[in-house]
């Protein structure tokens, strides 16, 4: 059974979704460790609830980034990931650290990549009349949310949509595809090649899926 590191910034709904996977068994993963930037993200505690290791790794003042993520890299060492997960991790992360764990760490984001890579994406696509939206898994690259993707889910965007409505239909998908490709990662059918996820050697994303 895989081990698998989550790193979260705030309330883990996506890491429940995946520690709740897990549970439902059969899986071929487990959840051996939740890491966070901050201290008092709620998401440490729903993994202590689950009595998951829970560390919160805490930049200090003045801390160089790539001083931190030596930090953060050698806690999911010291755990023997063999997937690293982020949800809803808010930091960038420095080069170095994406190389350690190239093809082995995976990212959920708020929409449909390479659409809006960066912050606030339920309200960019609102501000230009998207009438679709959604969220996408990819692995990790040192391109900001730029590595291949995985798996997307689209959700429509209507008409009388908030930032807080819209937000809450993509979040349904998250919790959907992201213990879905989890799973893949560690039922083994997960690569990434030249740049390109494939699942069971199959180019991916692939259409009409989730
Ligand atoms: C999720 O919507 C995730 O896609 C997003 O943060 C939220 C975390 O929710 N991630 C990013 O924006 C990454 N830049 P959660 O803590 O409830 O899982």
């Amino acid at each position: 059974t895989q081990r698998i590191v989550v790193v979260i910034s705030g309330s883990g709904s996506n890491l429940q979704a995946i520690i709740d996977a897990c549970a439902a068994g059969p899986f071929p993963g487990q959840v051996v460790g939740v890491l966070s930037n901050k201290a008092d993200a709620f998401g440490l505690t729903r993994a202590r609830n689950a009595g998951i290791e829970a560390v919160a790794v805490v930049p200090e003042s003045g801390e160089a980034r790539a001083d931190y993520d030596r930090r953060l890299a050698a806690e999911v060492e010291q755990m023997q990931a063999d997937l690293v997960v982020l949800a809803g991790y808010m930091r960038i992360l420095s080069p170095g650290f994406v190389q350690q764990f190239q093809g082995k760490m995976v990212n959920i984001h708020p929409s449909l990549l390479p659409r809006y890579p960066g912050l606030n994406t339920h309200q960019r696509a609102l501000d230009n009349g998207d009438r679709e939206h959604g969220c996408s898994v990819h692995f990790v690259t040192e391109e900001l949310d730029g590595g291949p993707v995985i798996l997307q889910a689209k959700v429509p965007v209507f008409e009388d949509d908030s930032e807080s409505t819209l937000a809450e239909r993509v979040h349904t998908q998250e919790h959907r595809i992201y213990p879905l490709v989890v799973k893949w990662y560690c039922e083994g059918r997960l690569s990434m090649s030249d740049n390109q996820a494939c699942l069971d050697g199959t180019a991916l994303p692939l259409q009409g899926y989730a």
